[in-house]
């Protein structure tokens, strides 16, 4: 019996995952790690810790499991995107990471703007310089260490370090690279026009590769501290969005992913390079060689819900707090709520707007301000929908996984809004499968990653649009839309008063 594992380095913990050839998961350990805050804003993590706790996730694995894991093919990566690792010249890691929820880099994002235009900086890397992203860190290390930086001799992203402790080889996958702004991502090149106007070396840049492709076996260091062999491939990986979109299956034209955890994500699918968005969404390389996904992030999805359930029914469960939506009409009774609680990224990159009820009226019940919440949630995840669509994309086909698949009112709701098939998934496991399908496609298991979830994955319902409730949701939706605008300015005098 032959094995891959999947291990996926989110922003909270390490997970790995041991699947066999049926795509089942096996065994799966994992271990948590914290965020370093020592100012607002600010958002690290100790390197040493990713690659200290995945060694032992994979002991406790390998100690109940010798003969499994004697038996694994390959190992591949999911990881937490955009994170800055800085290496010397002798691979030595120079601070601790910065990661992807960091925003100190305000500041060197209009740099940015000011030292490459807006326009060429989406002709050359297709998306908008965003705090999150990881050149405005490079550059701002640069500005506030100078002699750190002057030590610099490359940079990688979080599971780039992890796989070169596992085998000694600097590599970046280009899903991941993509999210660096530091990629000509239609070429799949670092981008000297981007190094150049902003004084870098582009040797600082690692090498490059598919995050199918093969860069070593498990060293024998890392496989006595882990108890993996060194006869297990390691392959390089890709982004957690990536590994989160091959993990559910998005890997042909027209499917979409919608995610809703605290914050919510819409991924779609993307054969060309060549789309025009205006930087409104990211447009990455996908973990599938020569593809590309687009992705649109409301940044309080999940995250609206389980707030008004902390301040308005605190002790009640959540499956009784959202039982009798179903009770409420398309509309929720004339309420609309926009989920701008902690500001927005898509279609609206604004820090200062916040949330609003309109229409309050003496006979709504708590139950029409729930079933508000849900609409207004899934508006905004429909606003990057329509960038999509109004870019070319077809979209017609909707995985839906996360807090918006666990509720059958919520998924209808979402066919439609999104006005798409819906589909349910028969198990979540997240961008840790995706990662394993990396590595199961890189030992030749199967011809195409397509192939693999053709075999490992399966949905198990389906929501279709009703025509009526589309039609209404049409009107709401622009109204909806009209909110932003009209609470915009608002919500800048207001903002004075906040906490
Ligand atoms: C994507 C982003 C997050 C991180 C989380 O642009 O910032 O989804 O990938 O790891």
């Amino acid at each position: 019996m032959s094995y891959v594992v999947g291990v996926d380095l989110g922003t909270s913990a390490v997970k790995v995952m041991l699947m066999n050839k049926q795509g089942e998961v096996v065994k799966e350990a994992s271990k948590s790690y914290p965020l370093i805050q020592e100012k607002s804003g600010y958002s690290e993590q100790d390197p040493e810790e990713w690659v200290e706790k995945t060694k032992q996730a994979l002991q406790e694995i390998a100690q109940e499991n010798a003969e499994l894991v004697a038996n694994i093919e390959g190992v591949s990566f999911s990881g937490q995107m955009h994170g800055l690792v800085l290496l010397d010249e002798s691979h030595h890691v120079l601070r601790p990471a910065i990661l992807w929820n960091d925003t100190r880099t305000t500041k060197q994002c209009r740099d940015i703007y000011e030292a490459v235009g807006e326009e060429k900086l989406l002709q050359y890397t297709k998306n908008p310089a965003l705090e999150g992203f990881t050149l405005p860190k490079i550059l701002w290390v640069k500005e506030n260490e100078p002699a750190i930086f002057e030590k610099a001799a490359v940079f990688l992203l979080p599971k780039d370090y992890l796989r070169f402790r596992m085998t000694g080889e600097l590599h970046m996958d280009y899903s991941d690279a993509a999210g660096t702004l530091l990629l000509n991502i239609s070429d799949k090149t670092w981008s000297d026009e981007m190094c150049d106007a902003l004084g870098l070396d582009v040797d600082i840049c690692p090498p490059l590769i598919e995050s199918h492709g093969y860069v070593g076996n498990v060293s024998d260091v890392f496989a006595k501290e882990s108890g993996l062999s060194t006869e297990t491939k390691v392959f390089a990986g890709g982004a957690d969005n990536a590994c989160g979109a091959i993990g559910t299956g998005i890997l042909t034209e027209g499917k979409t992913l919608c995610s809703i955890g605290t914050s919510g994500v819409v991924l779609s699918y993307e054969p060309r390079s060549d789309l025009d968005f205006g930087g409104k969404v990211h447009y990455f390389n996908h973990g599938e060689e020569n593809a590309y996904y687009t992705m649109g992030v409301t940044l309080a999805a999940g995250y609206s819900l389980s707030w008004f359930k902390d301040v308005f029914a605190e002790e009640e469960d959540f499956s009784t707090f959202v039982q009798d939506v179903d009770s409420v009409p398309v509309g929720a009774n004339g309420l609309i709520f926009t989920p701008y609680l902690v500001g927005e990224r898509t279609p609206h990159a604004d820090s200062v707007i916040r949330a609003s009820f309109i229409g309050m009226d003496a006979s709504h019940e708590r139950k029409d301000f729930v079933r508000a919440v849900l609409e207004g949630i899934t508006f905004s995840l429909c606003e990057s929908i329509e960038i999509f669509r109004e870019g070319g994309k077809t979209i017609n086909t909707i995985v839906s996984i996360g807090g918006g698949a666990k509720n059958e009112t919520w998924l209808q709701m979402q066919a439609d809004i999104f006005n798409a098939e819906v589909q349910k998934m028969a198990s979540e496991q997240g961008p840790g499968v995706g990662a394993a399908m990396l590595a199961a496609y890189g030992c030749g298991w199967y011809d195409s990653l397509e192939q693999c979830a053709n075999e490992w994955l399966e949905v198990v319902k389906t929501y279709q649009p009703n025509p009526d409730a589309v039609e209404k949701y049409k009107e709401l939706f622009s109204i909806y839309k009209d909110v932003y605008q009209q609470t915009k300015s608002l919500n800048e005098r207001v903002q004075q008063y906040r906490k």
